[in-house]
């Protein structure tokens, strides 16, 4: 039986979830992005507004299909309503695993029976959500990387219990987004992608706090020896600095190595509020435009 899917949520409006929904309206779902606040969602529509103008002054869209894409985008704190005529919820909220269980109970109460539910966490595998309803079948994770709106790869990790159809249903619904989907057999926490950014991340922060080299520095060989588009330090200021501290918090509850946790600087950066970009202060300064 092959799964349809018209209509999709998105929960949680920050950077990713914001983003996700964009790509998911740009690929012609109906969709609605729910958040529980609205300033959050007044802030997601003006950031969404800035990038997507900028993209069709530029000449990566056409002007129509990102009118057409606003049409088909609800920006709404009435979760419930949309929730009860969705076929793909994709859950973007904070990484807190309580919460998602919440949020995933509540979702099973309210979505039709046959709607999948998943979520874009990076490091809390899905099979610690899929019990809280009455669906496991029916739920994976679909992890998107930060910019959402430029980044290729999309990863479709099923749990044990969730049906092949789900797994099927997800890759053809990556693909119709313009994504690549990369499957992975089985969960494992951080997935493909995060893991191998976190070796890189946690040698350069060792690097750093033990006095051999500049962040900045660090940063450069990243880019003109490894060609990669960013250096580690610029990039934990681009997914934010709250973010890599609560993806570690989240590993070392799940693996109880000391290892997981946040690296010092990581974890001071984070008391001071300095969370990257979003902030205007993480590793690099980054002044109000
Ligand atoms: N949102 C949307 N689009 C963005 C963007 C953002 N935050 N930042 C850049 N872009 C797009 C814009 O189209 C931009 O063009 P304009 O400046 O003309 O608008 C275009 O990318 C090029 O941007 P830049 O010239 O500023 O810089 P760049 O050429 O280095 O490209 C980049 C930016 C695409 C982000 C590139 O640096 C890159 O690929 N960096 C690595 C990103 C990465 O590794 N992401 C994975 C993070 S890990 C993660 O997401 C997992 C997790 O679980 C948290």
């Amino acid at each position: 039986m092959t799964i349809d899917i018209r209509r999709a949520v998105v929960l949680g409006s920050g950077t990713m979830g914001s983003q996700i929904a964009a790509v998911v309206a740009l690929a012609g779902y109906t969709t609605a992005l729910v958040d529980i606040r609205q300033e959050q969602l007044d802030h997601a529509r003006a950031e969404l507004t800035k990038r997507l103008d900028r993209d069709v002054e530029k000449g990566r869209r056409e002007r129509a299909d990102v009118d057409a894409a606003w049409e088909r985008l609800t920006l709404t704190t009435d979760r419930d309503a949309v929730a009860a005529n969705a076929d793909l919820v994709i859950e973007a909220a904070v990484e807190d695993l309580t919460i998602k269980r919440s949020i995933f109970a509540e979702l099973d109460a309210v979505c039709p029976p046959d709607a999948l539910l998943v979520t874009n966490s990076s490091n809390i595998v899905s099979s610690r959500v899929a019990d809280a309803t009455e669906r496991p079948g029916k739920v994976c994770n679909l992890h998107f990387f930060n910019p959402a709106l430029v980044m290729a790869c999309v990863e479709v990790v099923p749990h044990e219990g969730t049906d092949p159809e789900t797994v099927e249903a997800a890759v053809a619904f990556v693909e119709s987004l313009g994504k690549t989907p990369v499957k992975l057999k089985k969960e494992v926490p951080g997935f493909l992608a995060n893991r191998l950014l976190n070796a890189l991340r946690r040698e350069a922060v060792d690097l750093y706090e033990d006095g051999v080299a500049d962040f900045k520095d660090i940063d450069l060989a990243a880019k003109t020896a490894l060609g990669h588009p960013m250096g580690p330090f610029e990039l934990m200021d681009l997914v934010g600095i709250d973010v890599v501290y609560l993806i570690r918090l989240a590993e070392y509850e799940q693996t109880g190595d000391p290892a997981s946790l946040p690296a010092p600087s990581i974890t001071q950066k984070y008391e001071a509020g300095d969370f990257g970009r979003k902030t205007g202060r993480g590793w690099y300064e980054y002044p109000a435009e």
